[in-house]
């Protein structure tokens, strides 16, 4: 499996849904320069959430001419059994997949590990964290949405960060390997919170590719981001092992 396991270095994971549409791998360039290794791609069926977004394409495209960044996809999508085998095929390193839209969601995540591809599960804000718990042995990201998907340059909801301490305590408890996603509203006032509630995986959307210097922001978030996060490691109370 070629997506990298968890290592204590938080990423920030630049979305694509903020970039220019008319020019991405340009866009992708300075941040690759950066250091910038791993893009997310929102994927939108205009039925899950109100917005139509990319296609498979996009990710061959990118992982061709782009400096072939680790991408996740991100399927905000009411059918992933249909769809998710389909971005692993174009060349995604994980796909991400909504639980609201798949309830029993264990023969798709088996399907998609046996293509090769690491497989992400994600919960809406009004989802409690319990479903994903439930599959930290079967997942390799889990991914907790701090806006409502569906458009990008959303505000943070704080309201999330109980869950993702629960997650986080969660995925150690059990000494998993799990990355713990974040998307929504990351910027430079709420990617210090989501990291030190134990986010190691930051997804930025407006907050890099609006910046003046997306390089620049992008460097900026990685350095808040580790920062919080190792403090918040070295603080939190890792709960004893079940
Ligand atoms: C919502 C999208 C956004 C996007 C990030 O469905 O998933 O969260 O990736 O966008 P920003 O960082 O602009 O909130």
């Amino acid at each position: 499996m070629k997506a990298p396991l968890p290592d204590g270095r938080v990423r920030i994971v630049p979305s694509l849904l903020a970039a220019d549409f008319s020019a991405l791998a340009s866009s992708w360039a300075p941040l690759a320069a950066a250091g910038a290794d791993w893009a997310s791609v929102d994927v939108m069926d205009g039925h899950f959430v109100p917005n139509l977004s990319f296609g498979p394409d996009l990710v061959k495209a990118m992982k061709e001419r782009s400096g072939a960044p680790l991408i996740d996809s991100h399927l905000m999508v009411s059918d992933p059994g249909a769809y998710a085998p389909v971005f692993a095929e174009a060349g995604s390193d994980w796909v991400s997949f909504h639980l609201e839209a798949c309830p029993r969601p264990k023969p798709l995540i088996k399907k998609l590990k046996a293509m090769g591809c690491a497989v992400g599960v994600a919960i809406k804000p009004a989802t409690p964290a319990a479903g994903l718990i439930r599959l930290l042995g079967d997942i390799d990201l889990a991914l907790v949405m701090t806006v409502e998907p569906g458009f990008g340059g959303q505000t943070f909801i704080e309201g999330m960060l109980p869950k993702i301490r629960a997650l986080r305590e969660a995925i150690d408890a059990r000494g998993r390997k799990v990355w713990l996603q974040i998307d929504g509203g990351v910027n430079a006032r709420w990617v210090g919170p989501a990291a030190a509630a134990g986010g190691d995986s930051l997804v930025a959307g407006s907050a890099v590719f609006k910046a003046a210097d997306p390089a620049a922001a992008w460097r900026a978030l990685e350095a808040a981001g580790q920062e919080a996060f190792d403090k918040g490691w070295t603080r939190r109370p890792v709960a004893p092992r079940r």
